[in-house]
């Protein structure tokens, strides 16, 4: 079946069903295909930090209802290293806050605002091939409920993730991947707990990193960090919370325990393609870069991404195509900034090697973190990253 639209978005996770909203606001006509069901989108346990520009750019589209009765404002984070737990308050510092609210709950609320307006949202596609995308008519064919559609378009965004099909078709001659791996991984439990902090505790433990954050008043979210090739069967609730008491624990503090509902292991990996533009197909979010998550920026940059997008796009069919020919630079130059602060703090807090090459690099870490957490101007650096950079041309 054929069919006509103006952007066919390919993903519907944040990037994809954000920018959905936003062409829906300049009233532009959109579809969306995705390769899963919405139940397992919205099971998917992901990302939990909003910086302040996320949240606006939620709120400008009036769907911050939710986000505003159950979101967790937090002034500020903990960086804890040698039994001692600095409060870093942006609140002070910047005057600018974060708002600890799930990716779940973010694309539940993007997910029932589509179904109010009618958004055309393919789930379940298979075979998505997005084509012809070197010409002013490019489409996607895909596979949906026994019937073949194929969706001409003006434009094609890929919002499809970092393993989707979109950036792969661009060929190589026009494509850069960079990319470095870790020599760990995060092991993430959810807990049905009270949260033992007000706010975020990041770790530095000769054991390795250690996180407590949190996604309600009754649940906990804890991270600890293991080998990229451990099995999470290696690790029992008993073990984990071992960990995490030894990593976290401090004197006059007590670590609550709780029935652990969730449990699974995250490889880290920074990657930026080298353009996120390619004749009519434009890619955002993951599907363009990844970052290690300890900058909390992922979902963030995936909402950075379609929030210049949405923009570019609105002023294209106003007339004005400047915005969307410099899209891809403007979304590279903000990502590469999020890419170097998400390996500073992945760096700063996470152990590796052996013996002394081990002790070197810990020993290093303390010193940065004693600068850092002594230094209002450096406070004041990670503040301003942390709670997130202009979002511009938005
Ligand atoms: P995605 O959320 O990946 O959405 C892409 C969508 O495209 C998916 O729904 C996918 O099913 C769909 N898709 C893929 N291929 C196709 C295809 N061929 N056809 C159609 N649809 C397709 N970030 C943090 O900041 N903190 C965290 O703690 C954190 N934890 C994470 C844990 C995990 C396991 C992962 C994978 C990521 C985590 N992230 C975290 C990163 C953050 O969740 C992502 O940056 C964010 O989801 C990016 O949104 P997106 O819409 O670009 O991509
Ligand atoms: C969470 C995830 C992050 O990557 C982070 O830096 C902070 C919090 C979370 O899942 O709550």
């Amino acid at each position: 079946m054929n069919l006509r639209t103006t952007i066919a978005i390919v993903g519907a996770g944040p990037a994809g069903l954000l920018l959905g909203h936003l062409l829906a606001k300049a009233g532009i006509d959109f579809v969306i295909i995705e390769s899963r069901s919405r139940e397992y989108i919205l099971g998917r346990i992901r990302a939990g930090v909003l910086e302040e520009s996320s949240v606006e750019v939620l709120a400008k589209l009036g769907l911050d209802g939710r986000l505003k009765q159950h979101g967790l404002v937090h002034d500020g984070i903990y960086l804890q290293f040698e039994g001692t737990r600095h409060h870093v308050d942006f609140a002070e510092l910047i005057g600018r806050t974060v708002t600890v609210y799930g990716q779940q709950q973010v694309v539940d609320d993007l997910m029932l605002a589509h179904d109010e307006l009618g958004s055309a949202i393919y789930f379940d596609s298979g075979d998505v091939m997005p084509k012809d995308v070197e010409t002013p008519r490019p489409s996607v064919d895909f596979g949906h409920g026994g019937i073949r559609y194929s969706v001409e378009a003006d434009f094609i965004v890929g919002a499809d993730g970092f393993h989707g099909v979109c950036r792969s078709i661009i060929p190589a001659s026009e494509i850069t991947s960079f990319e470095r791996d870790y020599p760990f991984a995060w092991l993430g439990i959810l807990a049905n707990v009270a949260p033992s902090t007000d706010e975020l505790i990041y770790a530095l433990h000769p054991d390795g990193f250690a996180m407590h954050s949190m996604r309600s008043p009754e649940v906990s979210r804890l991270y600890l960090q293991v080998d990229p090739d451990d099995d999470i069967g290696n690790w029992s609730d008993e073990r984990i919370w071992a960990g995490l008491h030894e990593r976290l624990g401090l004197d006059g503090w007590t670590l609550n325990e709780g029935e652990i509902t969730e449990k699974s292991i995250t490889p880290m990996r920074s990657f930026v393609a080298s353009t996120m533009n390619y004749g009519t197909l434009f890619l955002a979010g993951d599907a363009g870069h990844i970052v290690p998550p300890t900058g909390a920026k992922g979902l963030n940059s995936a909402i950075s991404d379609v929030a210049m997008l949405g923009a570019a796009l609105t002023a294209y069919y106003a007339g004005d195509s400047g915005p969307l020919s410099t899209y891809s630079d403007r979304a590279l130059s903000r990502q590469w900034k999020t890419q170097y602060f998400s390996r500073w703090m992945t760096d700063m807090l996470h152990t590796s090697g052996t013996g002394t090459e081990a002790e070197f690099r810990y020993r290093g870490q303390v010193g940065q973190l004693e600068y850092v957490t002594g230094s209002e101007r450096a406070l004041a650096v990670l503040a301003e990253q942390y709670t997130g950079l202009p979002i511009e041309g938005v």
